[in-house]
């Protein structure tokens, strides 16, 4: 089922939608026009009881202003782009340094700050929602007219499926995800530190000291980026490892094992307290795994006030900087091309 309200206005007047996605088994996802923003998710846990397991906000207005990108999406480049410019075709672009030296998740005014277009559906027995956005030529420094849509539906398996469709009119890069912060335990229930974390990477991209990929490719055997196996994420989050210092805790991209294109896995989450499981699949090479590690005092949902490592992000992705790393998997869109990404969270508890 699809329900729609008003969810308040932008500083600017533009009117903000609220949409609600339940299925039959009791879950319940929302949505906002806003960024996109995916507002909260009601899961049951092992026992059937439900909690919204997203941190966020109650209102609107703290979205307009402070949000650390909590549910949104994100883009037009999602992730950094070092230098905060990029050569395209010869050309050189120049991007707001909104993050250090570095252009982080899209610009000043990225797809998480923007009003999309709603409109809502009933597919057999999936509720959803298809978000559009057109974002101008030069938008945030970056080259052509860019058509985005994104589709987002929840169905009776209890999986949340976001669908990224994107065209151009002049070559530029694309790089889509979605920013929610996940505590399975609940929001505002404490830290993530002893949910077990599972991420289908033999390898991940090293940072340097503003966390831009060095371009080479190393391998997590050995390190306390090794979750192959399910770990839980506080077991190693502090040993002394230098690529830990650099993200202070985890803020990496994971390089997804895969056999082919198509759906992967991508990680599997497990809280041992509620028994709640979040499978990620997607089509994308990457996933950033973040630990919420400049979460600091957020006055969340509900009263809740949320710290460094309340949460996780698995944000599935193109590899940080690729426009800068031609041995990256390339993020360039062209005219005449469509961009078309897929990710899955699979819910369930046990
Ligand atoms: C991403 C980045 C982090 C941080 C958050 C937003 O996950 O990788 O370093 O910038 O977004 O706070």
């Amino acid at each position: 089922m699809v329900k729609k309200e008003a969810f308040g206005n932008t500083t600017d007047g533009k009117a903000v939608e609220l949409y609600t996605l339940t299925n039959s088994h009791g879950m319940e996802v929302r949505i906002m026009t806003y960024g996109g923003v995916i507002v909260s998710v009601k899961t049951p846990d092992k026992a059937g009881r439900l909690a919204d397991i997203v941190l966020g906000y109650d209102t609107l207005t703290p979205y307009l202003s402070k949000n650390p990108y909590f549910g949104a999406i994100v883009g037009r480049y999602a992730n950094r782009i070092g230098g905060a410019r990029f050569t395209l075709d010869g050309k050189v672009y120049k991007l707001a340094a909104n993050d250090g030296p570095n252009a982080l998740h899209g610009g000043l005014k990225g797809f998480d700050k923007v009003v999309w277009q709603a409109e809502s559906f009933q597919k057999g027995d999936a509720a959803g929602i298809i978000l559009k956005y057109t974002s101008a030529d030069g938008e945030e420094g970056y080259p052509g007219t860019v058509h985005v849509t994104v589709t987002y539906a929840l169905n009776d398996k209890d999986e949340f499926h976001i669908d990224y469709q994107a065209t151009t009119d002049k070559a530029t890069p694309i790089n889509l995800t979605n920013h929610t912060y996940f505590n399975l335990d609940g929001e505002g229930s404490g830290d993530v530190l002893g949910t077990e974390m599972m991420i289908n990477a033999g390898h991940f991209t090293p940072v340097d000291s503003t966390l831009i990929p060095t371009g080479k490719i190393g391998s997590v055997t050995g390190t306390p980026l090794d979750f192959t196996k399910p770990t839980a994420i506080g077991a190693r989050i502090d040993d002394k490892y230098e690529q830990l210092a650099l993200g202070h805790g985890y803020d990496h991209n994971f390089v997804i094992n895969r056999t082919g294109p198509g759906l992967a896995l991508a990680a599997r989450a497990y809280d041992p307290k509620s028994g709640r499981v979040l499978e990620v699949d997607t089509t994308e090479p990457g996933v950033q795994f973040y630990t919420g590690n400049f979460l600091n005092a957020v006055n969340g949902k509900h009263g809740h006030v949320y710290n460094k490592r309340d949460a996780f992000c698995l944000e599935t992705q193109h590899y940080p900087d690729s426009p800068n790393k031609p041995e990256f998997p390339s993020a360039i869109l062209r005219p005449g091309q469509t961009f078309h990404s897929t990710t899955i969270w699979k819910f369930s508890a046990r």
